[in-house]
């Protein structure tokens, strides 16, 4: 699938943050042994991945607004379009050493996402996807959620909160809800990939509460644009806010929600 100009300017900053990952994250494992640890790098390493996926779109596309993790919120003049960017999501697993993180970055044209670029320059995986048009995992690959219709045989990601973030009895009834009803459930640290994982048919289904907007908007498209379902676990709230999020496919997002919902009950 020929991408278009807005992808390829979203898909060029990604990998271009992504190759300054790469080499910092090549550092964070020499660093992982000495006293000081590599804290302070990483969270260096965030900023500049940041700094360069904000010059890099506001070079092609002056006035777009900004919603970035690290900067905040930047008013454009546009009007009407707001980039969403996470530069490093998955930032434990990058100081731990482990190859599992992504740039993220959405585009919402009048408050609808319209675009993303999910990618991880470890693996060099680039998810992508565009309304309307499908989304993709590099040049070739179209996306599909996968087929599986009984939780018995699902694999099901989630977020487990962590120090400082809420809700830590809440998610263990959760838990308690989906664990036994399914083949499997995976925490790998990072929101984006999961549902990029979710819009690849890798995992069968996602949930997490407390997420922020930069972690899920690119996400969400991903997963409608292959066929999946994507909510809120409440009845009301929109998931790109990222307050709860479910993502699964038809047949069993209803089946999920109906478990975490128990756990709420
Ligand atoms: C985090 C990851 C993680 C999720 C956390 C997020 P960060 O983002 O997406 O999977 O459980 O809640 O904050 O901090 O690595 O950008
Ligand atoms: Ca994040
Ligand atoms: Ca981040």
């Amino acid at each position: 699938m020929a991408r278009s100009a807005l992808l390829n300017v979203m898909v060029q900053a990604a990998m271009k943050a992504g190759r300054s990952l790469s080499r910092d994250f090549g550092e964070v494992q020499n660093l992982q042994v000495s006293m000081k640890g590599p804290g302070d790098y990483v969270s260096q390493a965030d900023r500049k991945a940041e700094e360069i996926v904000f010059t890099e779109l506001s070079k092609a596309r002056p006035g777009y607004a900004f919603l970035m993790e690290e900067r905040g919120a930047v008013e454009g003049d546009d009007g009407q379009h707001r980039w969403i960017v996470d530069p490093l999501d998955g930032t434990t697993n990058f100081l731990h050493g482990i190859p599992h993180f992504a740039v993220n970055i959405a585009l919402q044209r009048e408050g609808e996402v319209v675009a993303g670029v999910t990618y991880n320059p470890i693996t060099n995986d680039l998810f992508w996807v565009e309304k309307g048009k499908g989304a993709f995992l590099g040049a070739e690959k179209r996306l599909r959620v996968a087929a599986r219709r009984h939780m018995d045989e699902s694999l099901i990601a989630t977020g487990i909160p962590f120090l400082g973030k809420p809700g830590h009895a809440q998610f263990l009834k959760e838990l308690h809800q989906i664990s036994q009803k399914v083949s499997g459930v995976r925490r790998f640290g990072a929101a984006a990939l999961d549902l990029a994982w979710v819009a690849a048919g890798r995992f069968d289904g996602f949930w997490e509460r407390n997420l922020k907007p930069w972690d899920v908007a690119a996400g969400v498209l991903m997963v409608t644009e292959s066929g999946g379902k994507v909510s809120t676990i409440e009845e009301h709230g929109n998931p790109v806010d990222g307050a709860s999020i479910l993502a699964a496919n038809q047949e069993l997002h209803p089946q999920i929600l109906e478990r975490l919902r128990a756990a709420a009950g």
